[in-house]
């Protein structure tokens, strides 16, 4: 599956995922989770590939999945959950480094998602945001385990319930972004991380970073229980009010008992 707003690029032995659909801050549709995951896919089977790097474009990373779609999801036939979660089983799973260079929002799955890479990148204007409580859903991708384990409980708890968004100095203190770099540097400055990482004995490389992961099955178990909660709350009341408050640019109304 291909799709013109996420841009597959080869760099040497990195490959380029770019998030490209600026005029809605890069948000996720199907097709998107889609081309993702053929593309980690097929650069997992690749032997010249040492690599994945994920980019984004317009000054901003993702705005994480797409709300209409979200919406839409909940009375479909299944398609676009089927690939949002095909790309979310597939993470835990990855044998190769994963990059991100993070410029701007970094929201829901483009948040969760940096929990599974190995290195972050971030420009000072990066911001951090997992808003899953707040549109009536509960985290996913692992980030229930990933997060507490990374940030600590309060930190955690702090972005995946409350919904506050954290800037890109306080993700660095808490351990999940690398270093800070000006925003003209960011992609040279990933690439030359994915160009230490391509010289590495490649051997040498996957099995450092299969001890360091340790047994992913609990992350991987841990995705799929999310994933069964967060298709029910798809279509939850809640979650359907907080699609549609922001589709129609208003505040949620929420009902109590
Ligand atoms: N799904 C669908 N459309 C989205 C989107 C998303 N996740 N995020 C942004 N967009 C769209 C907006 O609806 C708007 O479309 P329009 O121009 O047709 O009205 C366009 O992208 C620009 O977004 P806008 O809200 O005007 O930009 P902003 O800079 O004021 O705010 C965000 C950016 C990301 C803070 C805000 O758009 C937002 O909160 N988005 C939702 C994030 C979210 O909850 N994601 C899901 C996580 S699970």
């Amino acid at each position: 599956m291909t799709s013109h707003d996420i841009e597959v690029m080869r760099v040497g032995a990195a490959q380029i995922l770019r998030f490209n659909r600026p005029v809605k801050k890069n948000a996720l549709t199907g097709p998107m989770y889609a081309a993702l995951a053929d593309a980690l896919e097929q650069g997992e089977r690749d032997s010249r590939l040492a690599v994945h790097v994920f980019l984004g474009s317009g000054g901003v990373f993702t705005a994480g999945n797409d709300i209409g779609e979200f919406l839409a999801s909940s009375s479909d036939d299944g398609t676009t959950l089927m690939s949002v979660l095909r790309f979310i089983n597939l993470l835990p799973r990855i044998e190769k480094p994963m990059i991100a260079g993070v410029e701007g929002l970094a929201v829901g799955v483009g948040a969760t998602l940096l929990f599974h890479c190995d290195m972050v990148l971030a420009t000072s204007d990066a911001r951090f945001q997992t808003p899953f409580v707040d549109l009536g859903l509960v985290p996913e991708a692992g980030s229930s385990l990933l997060m507490p384990q990374r940030l600590g409980y309060a930190r955690a708890f702090e972005m995946l319930v409350l919904g506050h968004v954290m800037s890109a100095e306080r993700m660095r203190e808490a351990g999940l972004v690398n270093a800070i770099v000006e925003a003209a540097e960011l992609e040279a400055a990933v690439l030359k991380v994915a160009t230490a990482l391509a010289a590495k004995p490649p051997e040498a490389l996957r099995l450092a970073r299969a001890l360091m992961r340790g047994d992913t099955k609990a992350v991987s178990r841990r995705v799929e229980e999310e994933a069964e909660i967060f298709a029910q709350r798809l279509r939850s009341p809640e979650a359907r009010e907080a699609f549609q408050a922001f589709l129609e640019k208003r505040p949620p109304e929420f009902k109590r008992g």
